[in-house]
């Protein structure tokens, strides 16, 4: 090995890795690391201090990118580059920021949800601000076989719609071009992984309206299986930053979530996305016959949201 790895102690998934220089790898070393990631789950590159240009380098290695050094900052940048006015919280990217405080997986809410996703710390708040992980394929291996029988049977919907408003009551304007653009999106409860073979749950904060199922069941089973996965303290780790340190996950089969922070004191994160592959995370676009459904059961559902919060 190019690098040494370190399992994160007492955890099922996740490993620090260290003795590799992200920014100047060379492809063997890459190809030694993506094994790791695809056994791990998750891999913490501590003290890399990547800029913008060498994290979307380094993510690009993985895939085509969703985005490419996107700022999850509570900080508007200013004209010279530097991070300094704080984001006022009742903002919609500020809602937006607080809404990933919920457990989820990342782009399920897209036609195509992401493979995997990396995290360059840059300015760390002295309290919270941790980003926590969960392991799903754990949590699929650990269910009760009635309840993973039953899993295994089912779909759900995704929408960043329905996940903003269960959980922060908020509702969002609609624009078709963002991430609130009114499409659901129906993807299985259980998903093989498309390089391992190894089965998890799929689920998270976007996930609702269970077809078969009435609107109270698929709620508790959604929520039983979510309960399930983090439970177990060796199915979770918490991560706190350090400025420096890359964050590497693997978005088809770990749950994630940030925590809350004073929203006052800076926290900069420097994010690059990469998109899943159609083979293994389609669930059909907008102008598939499939889609109407979605569509319909979002809206039903916010329906009924705006109503219990009326
Ligand atoms: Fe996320």
């Amino acid at each position: 090995m190019n690098f040494r790895i370190e399992p994160i102690a007492d955890k099922v998934f996740g490993a620090v890795v260290s003795d590799v220089a992200l920014a100047t790898i060379d492809n063997a070393t890459f190809d030694e690391l993506y094994q790791t990631f695809l056994e791990f789950g998750f891999l913490v590159f501590p003290e890399q201090f990547l800029s913008e240009q060498q994290n979307i380098e380094f993510a690009q290695r993985f895939g085509e990118l969703e985005f490419g050094a996107l700022p999850l900052a509570n900080q508007r940048r200013s004209d010279n580059g530097e991070f300094t006015q704080i984001i006022d919280v009742d903002t919609q990217r500020m809602r937006t920021n607080i809404g990933n405080e919920a457990w989820h997986t990342d782009s399920t809410y897209w036609p195509v949800s992401s493979k995997c996703a990396l995290l360059s710390a840059v300015k760390v708040p002295k309290q919270g601000g941790q980003t926590e992980l969960a392991d799903m394929r754990a949590g699929y291996a650990t269910l009760p076989d009635e309840l993973r029988e039953r899993a295994e049977a089912l779909s759900a919907f995704h929408s960043t719609e329905y996940s903003q408003a269960n959980d922060l009551g908020d509702f969002p304007q609609r624009d078709k071009n963002s991430i609130y653009h009114g499409e659901a999106y129906l993807r299985p409860l259980v998903k093989t992984h498309p390089e391992t073979g190894v089965k998890n749950l799929f689920i998270g904060r976007h996930a609702f309206g269970i077809p078969g199922l009435s609107r109270d069941e698929s709620g508790q089973l959604l929520k039983l299986l979510l309960d399930h996965v983090v439970s177990e303290p060796r199915r979770v780790y918490r991560h706190e930053w350090r400025e420096g340190d890359l964050l590497l996950w693997d978005n088809r089969s770990l749950l994630h979530r940030a925590c809350a922070y004073d929203y006052s004191e800076p926290r900069v994160l420097i994010g690059s996305r990469v998109k899943g592959d159609e083979d293994s995370e389609l669930a059909y676009y907008p102008d598939d016959p499939r889609a109407v459904i979605g569509r319909q059961e979002l809206q039903h559902e916010l329906n009924i949201l705006r109503s219990e919060r009326a």
